[in-house]
């Protein structure tokens, strides 16, 4: 691939970092340079003012780049979405009507709907059906932005019908030009045929699933929804450590719905990312902060759910390394819009638009442990989004629209 370089560019955000994450106030740190130009193929080669391009230009140094002008406006990295569930099937709907009535997202599941609704509409779906659903949602969110993804299991709770949603993970990866990681979320609920056994269900889990999980490489990552209703500190523990022993790093849906220390045990086990957050203790955003641990906020599902939101600005204030995803699932929050996020934190949870957008691409990249993401410095992906104007504060200002104009992913436009 020959070199491009994108030249009068209004700004743009380099995200860079040495330890490929930005923590507590460093989240403000996003590297904007203005009046720029970035060279680059598959990787980003060089970024620097417009000044210095032009002088290496006239010493003969860009001599085979073809240039394209950005008129004036902000690149930044793609998005890093790291917590999704958009591998599903059917519709919630009607939940979310009952929703809004006053029925509780708690109630809505005991009996019987909620992620078991969702469980059974997988169940009668084909690995193909799951896959084009994951399809148009990896591709819808692309075009808002996103261009690594995390999606999750969790909603086959079999071991045919886990391994089928894994599978169609693993289709959506390789039909989508983003980056696509993929957790194995067996532990998102109890199935009914369970119900009075969970001690089998977990066995099911551990001595059945993973090891053709890890056999045919189906998954990066292990997560647990723990809180009450679902799983128990002691079951994520075991849960968690016997994934690691399979080689897939630990993610824990943590303190969603209720405070159970699920914080403090995804920072005991070293789980890559705590998400969610709603109910987190001090103690645990202390942990937090002293950890390799990402906390990522999903502030749609607090929006969506009428939940009191993450506390934001405690977690920076302690130094935590916070992230922002979107939580995209048919139940709790049905957005693949990481721009929405951004003003939803903004506005609601009152990050500035630098440590939103820093969440949003270098952190999201941290609480998925790739450090070729969410940054634009040399030898970084040249995964880039150009705004169809300069200024990158109208992400969270201007709701409601799309401001990506162009999406590149590892050099090429989509
Ligand atoms: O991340 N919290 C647990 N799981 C999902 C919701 C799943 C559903 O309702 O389908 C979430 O919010
Ligand atoms: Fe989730």
């Amino acid at each position: 691939m020959g070199l491009v370089a994108f030249t009068e560019i209004g700004s743009v955000l380099m995200m860079r970092s040495s330890s490929n994450r930005l923590s507590g106030s460093a989240m403000n740190d996003i590297g904007v340079l203005r009046n720029a130009a970035i060279v680059f193929d598959e990787q980003i080669r060089w970024v620097g003012s417009m000044d210095d391009y032009v002088a290496g230009r006239t010493a003969g140094q860009w001599s085979n780049v073809s240039e394209i002008s950005l008129k004036g406006h902000c690149v930044m990295p793609g998005f890093v979405d790291s917590h999704t569930h958009i591998v599903f099937a059917g519709s919630r709907a009607n939940e979310y009507g009952r929703r809004l009535q006053g029925v509780s997202y708690q109630q809505i599941a005991s009996e019987g709907g909620g992620i078991l609704s969702t469980m059974r509409a997988v169940r009668d779906s084909s690995v193909e059906e799951l896959a084009d659903m994951g399809i148009r949602y990896a591709l819808s969110a692309m075009k808002y932005g996103t261009t690594t993804i995390e999606v999750k299991s969790g909603y086959g709770l079999s071991v045919a019908s886990e391994l089928a949603q894994l599978r169609a993970i693993r289709l959506v990866r390789e039909q989508v030009p983003m980056r696509v990681m993929s957790t194995f979320l067996g532990a998102h609920d109890i199935p009914p045929e369970y119900r009075d056994n969970r001690a089998g269900y977990i066995d099911v889990l551990c001595e059945e699933m993973l090891p053709i999980i890890a056999e045919e490489g189906l998954a990066d990552f292990c997560d647990v929804f723990t809180d009450t209703g679902y799983y128990t500190i002691a079951e994520t523990e075991y849960i968690l450590g016997k994934a690691a022993d399979y080689g897939l790093r630990s993610k824990v849906h943590a303190d969603e719905l209720s405070y159970v220390g699920a914080a403090e045990c995804a920072v005991r086990i070293g789980a890559i990312s705590a998400d969610h957050l709603l109910c987190i203790s001090e103690q645990g955003m202390k942990n937090m902060a002293s950890s390799v641990t990402v906390g990522t906020l999903l502030p749609g599902t607090a929006y969506n759910l009428r939940l009191p939101y993450a506390p934001a600005r405690a977690m920076i204030e302690a130094g935590m390394t916070v992230a922002l995803a979107t939580d995209c699932n048919p139940g709790s929050c049905l957005s693949e819009n990481m721009q929405m996020m951004i003003s939803l934190a903004c506005t609601n949870m009152r990050m500035t638009v630098e440590e939103a957008l820093a969440a949003s691409t270098i952190n999201g990249a941290a609480a998925l442990g790739l450090t070729d993401k969410g940054q634009l410095s040399p030898g970084k992906d040249a995964d880039m989004i150009i705004m169809s104007n300069e200024e990158y504060a109208n992400i969270a200002y201007h709701f409601g629209v799309n401001h990506i104009e162009q999406v590149w992913i590892k050099g090429k436009k989509q």
